[in-house]
């Protein structure tokens, strides 16, 4: 067994040992194990299913539900992109556009070189500055389709 699924199996049993007895407790086992791993593992599905008495298919349809959960390894950075009124109305929509096709992939999915995982989010509170986007915890305004190539390029060669 590889280091790092041992490292996997370790987290995941350390967050059902301590939240398997709460009242609903899935949401917060789920949110323990991509808090730590940064996604929850395929295996985490069927050992959460085992301890809690539920079946795949309803962890499954749980994890689905809500798009915040993510069942593959993110990429180094995350840019989230709004999708919430106020950066509708000034042009988010051409903006996600133009990100999916920049970094070639589509919300939920990381780039080949594992540079970038594209997300959707709701409000960063920053709509006086529409349209908005935030990578690795800093928030960007009035973020154009140039602006943000620029800011992923150095966002990327700062890495
Ligand atoms: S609507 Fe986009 S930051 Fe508030």
């Amino acid at each position: 067994m590889s280091e790092q699924k041992q490292d996997r199996d370790a987290v995941i049993e350390r967050v059902l040992e301590e939240r398997k007895d709460q009242p609903g407790a899935l949401l917060p086992i789920l949110h323990g194990i991509q808090d730590v791993l940064g996604y929850v593992p395929r295996e985490a599905i069927a050992r959460i299913a085992q301890a809690l008495n539920l079946s795949r298919a309803e962890i499954h349809g749980v994890v689905s539900f809500y798009h915040y959960f993510r069942t593959s390894s993110p990429g180094r950075h995350t840019v989230y992109l709004c999708r919430a009124e106020s950066c509708q109305a000034m042009g988010a929509n051409q903006l996600v556009a133009h990100a999916k096709a920049n970094l070639g992939v589509d919300f939920h999915e990381t780039t080949r070189d594992g540079a970038f995982t594209l997300e959707p989010i709701y409000c960063l509170g920053n709509c006086a500055c529409s349209p908005a986007m935030m990578i690795d915890e800093q928030v960007y305004g009035r973020v154009t389709p140039e602006r943000f190539e620029e800011v992923v390029r150095q966002v990327k060669e700062a890495a």
